[in-house]
């Protein structure tokens, strides 16, 4: 029967009672559920509502925008700042920081990416968005870039929407991570995927092949041996994957493990990577901590780096234990010769 099923909206109500909170957070994790909601409905209508295509804009990062990249970003502002539970609002698709101006101003902050993975949009493959709450520092009176600059550690929460097969909310307040599937017939999120575990072991990685040239010797090392499967120095056979949207890499690592690289490379590192830490590789690095998996740039744990600007970039190691603390091993061994 699957109207037993605990709603989403009901699991965080229990999580406000077990932690004595106060409800804002609850309020807040609401415009985001409405907002991955809307987004949901636009890329699943994609060319019959003329969705597809570019903007023809470009980001504060030089990328083309998409027509979704902005609509799911015009959709988190003003989701969010309607609720009024932030007090200010930095997104992939913004050179600024927004800040919310109302009567009751919230004690949050919002992070998010309104679209990840916004090439496969018009060709009908997964994308998410990703989000990251961090709190308001004390005695912050202004809300300029400087109150967003916090490590990874010192995030609230951390989710992501799928947009994929079926509609997901995968999200962490630091006590594990839940799995919530879309049921579009009634508008609500319902806990599907309880208490999300990374396995510690795999035998799949996803990395962007096309770059090897770039690639550093430990990178290069790491996907060499799994390529040589049973016969090379790991003794069983690999698998490789690559989507392109980093939601669904994710979401895949969640479900049944693997190892995630967007790596530094000789043509990257010159911005610092590729994937932004504020918004993409702190709550994904969240999430997956909390799976049990480990995230790394190669040289040290993500949501310990100190973060210097809204859209700064940083190398990305994520996934199972046991592979992160290898490439980890691999990075450390190539520094010191
Ligand atoms: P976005 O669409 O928000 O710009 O992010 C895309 C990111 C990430 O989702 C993905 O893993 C990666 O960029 C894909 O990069 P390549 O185009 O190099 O494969
Ligand atoms: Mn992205
Ligand atoms: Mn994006």
């Amino acid at each position: 029967m699957p109207y037993h099923r605990i709603t989403m909206t009901h699991f965080l109500l229990e999580e406000q009672r077990r932690l004595g909170r106060s409800g804002s957070f609850t309020a807040l994790m609401t415009d985001i559920i409405f907002a991955c909601k809307m987004i949901a409905h636009e890329v699943n209508r994609g060319a019959l509502a003329g969705n597809h295509g570019l903007a023809g804009s470009e980001n504060v990062q030089g990328e083309d925008q998409k027509k979704l990249d902005v609509l799911a970003n015009d959709i988190f502002m003003h989701m969010n700042a309607l609720g009024g539970n932030y007090a200010g609002m930095a997104s992939e698709e913004l050179e600024d920081v927004h800040v919310v101006h109302g009567a009751a101003q919230g004690k949050y902050l919002l992070l998010f990416d309104p679209l990840d993975g916004s090439s496969n949009i018009d060709v009908n493959i997964s994308v998410g968005s990703i989000f990251s709450i961090l709190r308001l520092p004390e005695g912050a009176n202004t809300v300029a870039e400087a109150a967003f600059l916090q490590k990874g550690v010192e995030q609230v929460a951390a989710g992501y929407a799928l947009y994929g097969s079926s509609t997901m909310m995968v999200l962490t307040t630091g006590n594990g991570v839940n799995g919530f599937t879309l049921d579009s017939n009634v508008g609500m999120f319902m806990l599907t995927h309880p208490d999300l575990r990374i396995p510690d072991d795999t035998q799949e990685f996803a990395i962007n092949a096309s770059r090897s040239r770039f690639w550093e010797p430990p990178i290069k090392r790491y996907v060499d041996e799994c390529q040589a499967g049973k016969d090379g120095p790991r003794g069983k056979d690999f698998n490789m994957r690559w989507v392109a949207s980093m939601v669904a890499e994710v979401h895949r690592i969640l479900v049944r493990g693997g190892i995630f690289m967007y790596p530094a490379d000789s043509e990257n590192i010159k911005k610092g990577g590729k994937l932004r830490l504020m918004y993409e590789a702190n709550p994904m690095a969240f999430i997956v901590e909390q799976a049990g998996g480990g995230a790394t740039t190669g040289r040290g744990r993500i949501m310990e780096l100190q973060p210097a600007a809204l859209h700064q970039r940083v190398p990305v190691i994520l996934g199972s234990k046991a592979e992160v603390e290898r490439i980890d091993a691999y990075h450390t061994e190539f520094d010191r010769t």
